[in-house]
């Protein structure tokens, strides 16, 4: 008999959510606003000539890829994200950002993993799976204070955040990071939104997380980039232990990773051609996510209070309109509730939208809505 075992994580709420729409689209003939969904749509990344350029019947892209990355494009990471202050055997590629946490909580010895107290759902049934223990935390000035009660434990920064899509200010961010390193805390830092947003070349960022012991990352091209469907990310850590386990894990749980996203994802961070379409991509996005925020502003839709101390620059934000309000207007958005545990998750008066799409079509939805 087969005996199943159940960890309690759920299948993902947001998937059902595009079924119910694309029914009612059907039925009623509306055409609606996605704002539910968690992928960049104001523009695809044009990857049509590099793909021309990949030979398809070479031993590189035919036989089984080297289990830990293809050391090109660990090189190229180590260059574009670490600015050559890594060496490429501490970066590990893996499939996408899901698969790098998952392997992260499978081989970190840990107490408890401590998320945001607004988080990516995510998290928690991929804990749920590794039977880890969570707990919350309010803010950085939060984690300062309570740095002696988190030995032991391992913290997640998620920045810009999903779900408010808040940005910390970075010398505040590294030096809250650097307290928790000191203290023997293990950082894991996920921010697979930020490199939409800032500069690779000026961005050191990940250069000054290398200078920390405990500190994990883990990152994903699905939205810096634009290429979920190609399922690349990577982990980074500077612990000969972890990364010796990680590898075995990684080795039996993926037996390495597509071919062809590696060599994709490859000339994107170092072929001249690449990094114009790679940039192309993330400006464009970047200008049209702006001004979707300054909207929301300007309108009074953004929650204030989730956004003290942090700004508001991500790829979703929450916004004091409930799902059902917006649906009446054609505009998908996925409720509070499936982000946090706070009191509000109760009022049903919140919802997380996402804010990367062309210009016009959300002013022209939200106009309408607003009667403007
Ligand atoms: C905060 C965060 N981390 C990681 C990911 C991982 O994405 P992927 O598995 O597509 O690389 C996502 C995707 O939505 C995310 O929101």
């Amino acid at each position: 008999m087969i005996k199943t075992k159940h960890s309690g994580a759920q299948f993902s709420d947001i998937v059902a959510i595009g079924e119910k729409l694309k029914s009612i689209s059907r039925k009623e003939n509306r055409e609606f606003l996605l704002l539910h969904r968690g992928v960049n749509a104001v523009v695809n990344i044009d990857i049509k000539d590099l793909v021309n350029d990949i030979d398809f019947n070479s031993e590189k892209i035919q036989i089984y890829p080297y289990s830990i990355g293809k050391f090109g494009l660990r090189k190229a990471i180590n260059k574009v994200y670490f600015h050559n202050s890594t060496n490429a055997d501490n970066i590990y590629i893996t499939n996408g950002g899901v698969n790098a946490l998952d392997l992260i909580f499978k081989t970190l010895d840990t107490d408890e993993v401590v998320i945001p107290n607004l988080y990516w759902g995510a998290y928690i049934n991929m804990l749920k799976i590794s039977n880890k223990k969570y707990s919350f935390y309010s803010d950085l000035q939060n984690l300062r204070y309570n740095i002696k009660q988190l030995k032991n434990k391992t913290v997640i920064i998620c920045d810009p955040n999903n779900p408010t899509g808040a940005k910390f200010d970075d010398d505040e961010l590294l030096n809250t990071i650097n307290e928790l390193n000191n203290a023997g805390v293990v950082v894991i830092t996920d921010s697979p939104y930020r490199r939409i947003f800032y500069d690779w070349q000026t961005d050191t960022f990940y250069k000054q997380l290398t200078d920390f012991e405990n500190v994990i990352v883990a990152e994903s091209f699905s939205k810096s980039v634009g290429l979920s469907g190609q399922r690349v990310g990577f982990i980074h850590s500077k612990n000969e232990e972890f990364m010796q386990e990680l590898r075995i894990n990684l080795l039996f749980s993926t037996n390495g990773i597509n071919a062809f996203a590696q060599t994709l994802v490859e000339k994107l961070l170092v072929d001249e051609r690449g990094i114009k379409a790679a940039n192309k991509f993330r400006h464009t996005t970047a200008k049209a996510i702006k001004s979707n925020v300054n909207y929301l502003i300007d309108n009074n839709l953004l929650i204030e209070k989730f956004y003290r101390g942090s700004k508001p620059m991500g790829i979703f934000m929450l916004i004091n309109k409930n799902v059902e309000e917006l649906l009446r207007h054609n505009i998908s958005s996925v409720p509070l509730s499936y982000f946090t545990q706070l009191p509000e998750a109760n009022e049903n008066k919140y919802a997380r939208i996402c804010v990367s799409v062309p210009h016009n079509q959300f002013k022209l939805y939200f106009d309408k809505m607003l009667n403007k």
